[in-house]
């Protein structure tokens, strides 16, 4: 495991970039979180991708998330292969959006070599064990793995620095009109995951479904190396929301985003409310994003992938 390089800013005061462990389903959306999260090198230090089912089943999300390592330049970040379905619900995925391989439409190259040996739960359980402080975790799938990792061991909650998670919906869901995708996938998880004792940042589908800049912007990527190619060919096959991008760019740029205490509750009873998520907003031990500012978002967003300009 790298060090953390210390970096400088253009004070030349030392910074050191904050070490991330990125659970997730690639997904359209989460391969745009991590493209965007390794071009930011200096603020965000992914010290590994830990994969659960979700969009497609785990084996196809972690071999997605090997081919976007890989297009980013970065073969050398572990990736791990989690939780094969929710914890008591049957696995619902969502190739009807992100397409049969998870990718719909990239182009990207199979992996050159697959996950590494070893269970994503167990590989978050020694990353966040072994590390010298609390790490951040970004959530941008259905969180059995983080669930799962919390059950083995309630006592690493005190290894993490912070919970960031894409999920949940204070408005209408889009799984059902009650519950959103990752939470509806595996509620019971949702429930573990965001009672942990630790800092909880929730980025809600109220925050992210807005997140649809057109596809010229994303066609003024193309050459932006494998990662601009590949986001600008997904989103032309079929757009998705830059949900999970907002949990990378919140954790990269907490500036554009307001946000609010609250406390979260998630809806586990089976019928028609099924994963939604009872936000009760204005004090409580978790926060969630009430805003963004969508222009300068995309703004940064645009200029940070100019990183992948120099990849042929
Ligand atoms: O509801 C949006 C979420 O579900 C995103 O994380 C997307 O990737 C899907 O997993
Ligand atoms: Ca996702």
């Amino acid at each position: 495991m790298q060090d953390m390089e210390p970096s400088s800013d253009d004070r030349g005061v030392a910074v050191t970039a904050l070490p991330v462990i990125f659970d997730c389903d690639p997904g359209k959306d989460d391969a745009f979180a991590l493209f965007l999260a390794l071009a930011l090198p200096d603020m965000l230090d992914v010290r590994a991708v830990t994969t659960v089912a979700g969009n497609a089943p785990v084996d196809r999300t972690a071999g997605n998330a090997r081919r976007i390592v890989e297009a980013a330049g970065r073969p050398d970040i572990p990736v791990f292969a989690g939780c094969a379905r929710p914890m008591l619900r049957a696995l619902d995925t969502a190739e009807h959006v992100h397409g049969l391989d998870g990718l719909g439409g990239s182009g990207l190259p199979g992996p050159r070599r697959g996950p590494l040996e070893g269970h994503a739960v167990t590989a978050l359980i020694r990353l966040l064990d072994e590390s010298p402080a609390p790490l951040t975790v970004a959530a941008v799938g259905p969180l059995t793995n983080i669930a799962m990792t919390l059950i083995a061991r309630p006592d690493l909650a005190s290894k993490i620095a912070r919970l960031a998670a894409m999920g949940g919906a204070v408005g209408r869901g889009n799984a059902t009109d009650a519950a959103e995708f990752n939470i509806h996938v595996d509620p019971h998880a949702a429930h573990v995951a965001l009672a942990v004792e630790a800092p909880v940042t929730l980025v809600t589908l109220d925050v992210t479904r807005p997140l649809r800049p057109p596809l010229a912007w994303f066609e003024d990527m193309e050459d932006c190396g494998p990662p601009g190619r590949a986001l600008a060919a997904m989103w032309r096959e079929s757009p998705v929301s830059l949900h999970d991008v907002a949990v990378a760019a919140l954790l990269a740029w907490p500036d554009l985003f307001d946000l609010e205490a609250c406390a979260i509750r998630v809806e586990t009873g089976d019928g028609a409310q099924l994963g939604r998520t009872l936000i009760s907003r204005g004090s409580g031990p978790a926060r969630i994003v009430t805003a963004v500012d969508e222009t300068a978002l995309k703004h940064r967003i645009r200029k940070t992938m100019n990183f992948y300009k120099s990849m042929s």
